[in-house]
């Protein structure tokens, strides 16, 4: 083996923050469609994915290009909400476009977990309320808050405090519904439980969800951070059982290799993280240029090859 590659080797784990101790060391040289391609053309089949991220493989020519246009004319700026520049807005649009009416607003984050803590303080904003449901076995990220919805002591206890009031229901279970009250801000659930093991709920039951929610008057957030961007056949997975979400979290497929989320909500909705306090949710990168175009790219590339979302027939 070539020094350098023995080297890398040692530089990884001498200086590469590990959270296992069998990280797969697996040398990556280039990627290219379904394949990796590690020192001396060895070549592997990329069934992780990058975690569920290359939903057009590694290196789509077209998120290539439009990486490198946006990185020849701007990288970076004050992202988040002041300035306005094309990939950012044209992406907000093409989203709204596919959505229903009410998901016509984008908060863009770096990661999922970004996505997920941003949707928990709009949610209590919103409401005024304090109580979030979230499912057991469900994952929505890795930060404080995000880990706060896990069920999993295993994961959670020697990270604590968290946050507090975190009520957990079983997923698609109906007697479960009645822990949702005038006390809860929010349920947030994943449409298609994915690291749990594949686990889908029945339409009854997200259609009972939903009335439960309208009922109490709190908000309901999908996590599609894992399954949406087609990878259930249809642009969205909550469109399998149509029943809408007040916010929807998005993320890992969607800069087709970019790190690039969002959580996504009505106009009125976000109203309330204008004031008191003024500035309610700021982020330095949520919505950088080069990601927003790599979005952009991904996003027209998978309409484009179908699944088309119905949602596009219903906006006026
Ligand atoms: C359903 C779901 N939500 C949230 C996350 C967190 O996303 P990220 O790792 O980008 O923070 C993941 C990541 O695996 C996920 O699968």
């Amino acid at each position: 083996m070539p020094e350098n590659h023995i080297n890398n080797r040692q530089l990884f784990l001498q200086h590469v923050a590990q959270t296992s101790d069998f990280p797969l060391m697996i040398e990556v040289e280039k990627a290219e469609g379904v394949w990796i391609y590690g020192p001396n053309n060895k070549k592997y089949l990329d069934l992780i994915s990058g975690i569920g991220v290359s939903g057009l493989g590694h290196c789509h020519p077209n998120v290539v290009r439009a990486v490198q246009q946006q990185a020849s004319s701007f990288m970076h700026l004050m992202v988040y909400g002041e300035y306005v520049y094309s990939p950012q807005v044209r992406l907000a649009e093409l989203l709204a476009k596919h959505l229903p009416k009410n998901l016509n607003t984008s908060y863009f984050t770096n990661s999922g977990t970004e996505a997920t803590e941003g949707a928990l303080k709009l949610a209590k904003r919103y409401t005024s309320r304090t109580q979030i449901i979230a499912c057991k076995n469900a994952y929505h990220g890795s930060t404080h808050g995000a880990l706060s919805l896990m069920d999993n002591e295993n994961f959670k206890q020697n990270f604590r405090p968290l946050l507090p009031d975190i009520e957990h229901i079983t997923y698609g279970s109906f007697s479960d519904l009645e822990k949702i009250t005038i006390q809860t801000a929010c349920v947030i659930i994943e449409t298609l439980q994915g690291e749990a093991g594949v686990n889908i709920a029945c339409e009854t039951y997200f259609k009972l969800l939903r009335e439960k929610c309208n009922q109490t008057g709190c908000l309901l957030i999908f996590d599609e951070i894992q399954v949406g961007f087609g990878r259930t056949g249809k642009l969205w997975a909550f469109e399998h059982f149509d029943v809408v979400p007040d916010i929807l979290l998005l993320a890992k497929g969607m800069g087709g290799g970019m790190p690039i989320g969002a959580f996504i909500s009505s106009n009125e909705i976000f109203s309330v993280l204008k004031t008191n306090p003024i500035l309610g949710h700021i982020t330095t990168f949520g919505g950088n240029p080069v990601c927003c175009a790599a979005a952009l790219a991904t996003l027209q590339t998978i309409i484009a090859c179908k699944p088309k979302s119905k949602f596009i027939f219903k906006q006026t």
